[in-house]
């Protein structure tokens, strides 16, 4: 017989817990036609919103007009899905019986890459309401609703049965959250020896506070770019053991590169560029072990 996992009943508490919240609730639940996230998922239907690695094809700039704009779509897409790809290959052995958390899931692109790949149960959470019914529709339309669900829920407090995860991850999410509420809600959902992995966007310490450039992407996203230091701390904090950190930086240009010479240009590739280039913006994947 297959178990279904489980949440506890809302608790108490509401699923947006501050006027922060509220506001970033309601940037994803009305920032739904965005071609930049739209037009690239309409490619094979896997969704995201989250950037890309990898070099890209120079090719596809020079195209003939009629149908240049698809490659374009079509090679961003590759490069989102790459960095979903990558994410899940530091997940550690997965088997279809295993339950995974994807905190933050948008609209659910890397959960149906994880089930795809290791056949496992995935819950998404999103304080989108927008996103999780996207979510949902398209879990139902892909066949994977029995294992792949998405909820409208706080992922501070996730209603999710201690010790039931055997992975958790966060893409492009934690700067929306304080890192010491995130870690130690994924640390009590992680089975001991689970494993934790994030991309993220973070500052960097060393070039002192925040540069022009990064403050400019968290007014663009209404986030919280976290300093590079306080990801390290809290982990700690949070029995959270880093095994693995990558910078993804340089992976991580073309991606913007690619998207500033695109139609899709929204106007904040330059603030990547120029945060990425100046050294005051750091790409990390970081792995790290529930002890
Ligand atoms: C940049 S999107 C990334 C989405 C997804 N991880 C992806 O890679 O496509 C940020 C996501 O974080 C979610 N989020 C922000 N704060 C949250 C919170 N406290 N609890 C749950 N989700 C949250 C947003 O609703 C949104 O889905």
């Amino acid at each position: 017989m297959t178990t279904t996992p489980r949440l506890s009943p809302l608790a108490a508490t509401p699923v947006l817990r501050s006027d922060y919240q509220r506001a970033v609730a309601e940037y994803w639940d009305t920032h739904v036609n965005d071609p930049v996230n739209l037009a690239l998922g309409d490619v094979d239907e896997l969704y995201h919103h989250h950037y890309g690695i990898g070099d890209y094809d120079p090719a596809v700039l020079e195209a003939p007009a009629p149908g240049r704009d698809q490659q374009v779509v079509r090679e961003l897409h590759r490069l989102e899905s790459a960095q979903s790809d990558l994410l899940l290959d530091h997940l550690g052995p997965i088997a279809p019986e295993h339950r995974l958390l994807d905190a933050g899931s948008g609209r659910g692109g890397t959960s149906f890459m994880a089930n795809r790949r290791f056949g496992c149960h995935v819950d998404g959470v999103s304080i989108s309401q927008y996103q999780v019914d996207f979510a949902n529709t398209q879990a139902r339309r892909q066949k994977a609703a029995d294992k792949v669900r998405f909820h409208f829920r706080n992922m501070l407090d996730t209603g999710l049965e201690a010790d039931s995860r055997q992975a958790v991850w966060t893409n492009e999410t934690t700067m929306y959250v304080d890192l010491d509420q995130a870690f130690a809600e994924f640390a009590r959902t992680l089975a001991v020896g689970g494993r934790y992995v994030c991309i993220t966007g973070c500052s960097n310490d060393l070039t002192g506070g925040r540069s022009k450039a990064v403050s400019r992407i968290d007014t663009h996203y209404t986030c919280n770019i976290h300093p590079r230091s306080a990801y390290f701390k809290a982990l700690a904090r949070n029995g959270l053991v880093p095994l693995t950190v990558t910078d993804l930086t340089p992976l991580a240009i073309p991606y913007w590169e690619l998207r500033a010479r695109s139609h899709l240009a929204t106007g904040i590739e330059e603030a990547f560029l120029t945060a990425y280039k100046e050294g005051s913006f750091h790409y990390l994947l970081i792995a790290a072990d529930r002890t």
